[in-house]
C-alpha cells in the first residue's frame, strides 16, 4: 500500500471510529471559572452543556463556606435538603453522573435561595447509528447533542496506520 493510500485509508477509518466511539468522560465544572458561588445563573451554564452517563460534574468552592447536596425536584424547587441522597463539602467535589436521569444539586446553607442550585439532564451514551438518531430526535438541541466525541481509539488506530501503513500492511 502506498503511503498516500494508507493515509487516505487511515483518515477514513479515523472518521468512522471517531463517529462511533465516545470514549472520554467529560468533567463538567459547574459555573466554569466562576465556580460554585451565589448569584450565578446555573440554568444558563447547564443549557450550554450536554451531559452523558459516565461524565462527572464537579463543584469548586471555598471549603467550609458552601457545600453540595443532591436532592430531588422538590428539594431543588424549595431549597430544602430533606431526604437528600448525597452531600459533599470538600471544596472540590467530583460527582459521577452514573444514570440517565435528571439530577438536582443545591447548596445546603441557605445560599440555594441566592441561586446556588443546578439541575442537569444526563443522557444515555449514544450507541450509533440507531441510538444517535433517537438521541437527535429526542433532544431539545439536536445539533449540540449529535456531535460525536472523538475517542482515544481513533487516535491509536490512526497512529498505528501512519506508522505501519506505509511499510506494507
Ligand atoms: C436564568 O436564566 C434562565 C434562562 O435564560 C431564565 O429562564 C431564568 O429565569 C434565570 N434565572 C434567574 C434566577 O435569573
Ligand atoms: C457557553 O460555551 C461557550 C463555549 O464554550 C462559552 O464561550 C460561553 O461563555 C458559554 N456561555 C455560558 C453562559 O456559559
Ligand atoms: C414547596 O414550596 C411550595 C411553595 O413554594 C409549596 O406549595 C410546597 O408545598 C412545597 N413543597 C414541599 C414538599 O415542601
Ligand atoms: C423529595 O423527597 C422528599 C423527602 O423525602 C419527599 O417528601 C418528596 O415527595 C420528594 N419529591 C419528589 C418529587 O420525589
Ligand atoms: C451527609 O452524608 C452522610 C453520608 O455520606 C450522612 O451520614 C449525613 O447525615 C449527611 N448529612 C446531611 C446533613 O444530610
Ligand atoms: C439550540 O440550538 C439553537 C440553534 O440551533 C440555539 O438557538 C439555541 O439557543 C440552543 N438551545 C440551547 C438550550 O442551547
Amino acid at each position: 500500500m502506498s503511503s498516500s493510500t494508507s493515509l487516505v485509508f487511515s483518515i477514513v477509518l479515523i472518521s468512522a471510529v471517531a463517529t462511533l466511539t465516545p470514549v472520554f468522560a467529560t468533567d463538567h465544572i459547574v459555573g466554569a471559572n466562576k465556580g460554585w458561588n451565589p448569584s450565578i445563573n446555573y440554568t444558563l451554564w447547564a443549557n450550554n452543556h450536554t451531559f452523558y452517563v459516565g461524565d462527572l460534574i464537579s463543584f469548586r468552592y471555598q471549603k467550609n463556606q458552601y457545600n453540595v447536596f443532591e436532592v430531588n425536584q422538590t428539594g431543588y424547587d424549595n431549597c430544602t435538603t430533606e431526604g437528600a441522597v448525597g452531600n459533599w463539602s470538600s471544596g472540590k467535589d467530583f460527582i459521577p453522573l452514573n444514570k440517565a436521569k435528571r439530577y438536582y444539586f443545591i447548596c445546603g446553607n441557605g445560599q440555594c435561595f441566592n441561586g446556588m442550585k443546578v439541575t442537569v439532564q444526563v443522557h444515555p451514551l449514544p450507541s450509533p447509528p440507531a441510538a444517535a438518531t433517537a438521541h437527535e430526535l429526542s433532544s431539545q438541541n439536536s445539533t449540540a447533542a449529535a456531535v460525536p466525541r472523538p475517542g482515544f481509539q481513533a487516535l491509536a488506530v490512526s497512529l498505528a496506520l501512519i506508522l505501519f501503513g506505509s511499510t506494507g500492511i
